[in-house]
């Protein structure tokens, strides 16, 4: 296995109290940076003090966007220890990423010595209250001086920590959410599989325009017929309908999210009746009116659980389980989270100290 030289950082930033965290807007004092160049492969794995660095402004990264980027989490248990969340899969999605947008793939075994090491250095900056946890983005750039679209030859690497509270600064409660009629996320054969910063930038007008009318976020249709549900805001979605917990199945324009992963599995073990499967926005608003629409939610590394309160389409506003948080989606939260923090049994091995 490559070295992983360490430079400390002369000066320790202190861990802000829980209540003042938000989310994504405070830095570890350590980064983990690996560098790539044609012929040559990734090399000179490297822990350094966090802080700016330099790119030339013909980087190609800043042109044409050939980046790719991965958000995880560790957490600190209640008996102190701290852990990481699914890291295998998610590097495992990264490299996924990598091959959507030509990135050479990464040594995955390298990455999670290099996480493992890094949050070893910063792990005063883990925060220990429920909720609260240190968001892991790993990123990849492409950082050739070249104007001219090609795959970049030079990439650089970075893994940054940012201790965080809960995503959406109401908490956990049921947001207000419209069915995007206008704006598409991503189209089958194009990125939207990858967690690329292109899928986040061409998601901004939608979203800035639901807020403006007093949404939290959309939801996202098929590109072509405008007519399947594939996401909602940044998160995958589930219905439950009856008593059948329903998402959209892969297909290519829709995220392979990791907390996805998990409800399907956690509630498969729970013995609910889970479909991955095409679900119209037709069918939800029929459900609703049929009385059979139990519950929605997002799911997502960030929120872990979101519950959908309110839905917006076609002139029609629809409240689900009287904008109340469903049972199921609570089940779920609580339970997730539990493994997480350490708190419930991790009977899958989705924990890795
Ligand atoms: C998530 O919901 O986990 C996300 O992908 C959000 C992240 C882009 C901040």
């Amino acid at each position: 296995m490559t070295d992983i030289a360490v430079t400390l950082a002369d000066k320790r930033g202190t861990l802000p109290s829980d209540d003042k965290l938000g989310f994504g807007k405070i830095f570890t004092d350590h980064m983990f940076v690996l560098d790539y160049e044609s012929g040559r492969g990734w090399y000179n794995a490297r822990i350094v003090p966090y802080g700016d660095f330099d790119i030339s402004p013909a980087a190609m990264v800043l042109h044409y966007g050939q980046a790719i980027f991965e958000g995880m989490k560790a957490f600190c248990t209640e008996d102190n220890r701290v852990t990481m969340y699914r890291p295998v899969d998610h590097l495992n999605r990264f490299n996924n990423s990598a091959d959507i947008l030509s990135i050479p793939q990464m040594d995955v075994k390298l990455l999670h010595a290099g996480l493992k090491k890094l949050i070893e250095i910063d792990k005063e900056w883990v925060p220990k209250s429920l909720g609260t946890s240190l968001y892991i983005r790993p990123f990849v750039i492409s950082v050739d001086p070249f104007v001219g679209v090609k795959v970049a030859d030079q990439y650089k690497l970075f893994i940054i920590l940012s201790p965080v509270g809960a995503y959406y600064a109401s908490g956990f409660k049921p947001v207000k959410i419209k069915v995007e009629e206008n704006y598409v996320r991503a189209v089958k054969g194009g990125l939207g599989e990858a967690k690329t910063p292109a899928n986040y930038a061409a998601s901004l007008k939608a979203s800035e325009e639901a807020k403006k009318e007093g949404f939290t976020q959309v939801l996202w249709l098929d590109a072509l017929e405008q007519k399947y549900v594939e996401e909602v805001g940044t998160m995958n979605i589930f219905f439950k309908i009856d008593d059948e917990i329903i998402t959209p199945e892969l297909n290519g324009s829709i995220l392979n999210g990791i907390t996805r992963r998990s409800v399907i599995q956690v509630a498969k073990d729970w013995g609910m009746k889970v479909s991955e499967r095409r679900i119209s926005i037709d069918e939800v608003f029929a459900a609703h009116a049929e009385g059979r629409l139990k519950e929605v939610f997002g799911s997502g590394t960030a929120a872990v659980i979101s519950p959908v309160g309110e839905l917006s389409w076609n002139g029609k506003n629809i409240v689900i389980n009287n904008n109340q948080t469903g049972e199921t989606s609570q089940k779920l939260f609580d339970y997730i989270t539990g493994i997480q923090q350490g708190r419930v049994a991790d009977k899958f091995g989705w924990v890795d100290e």
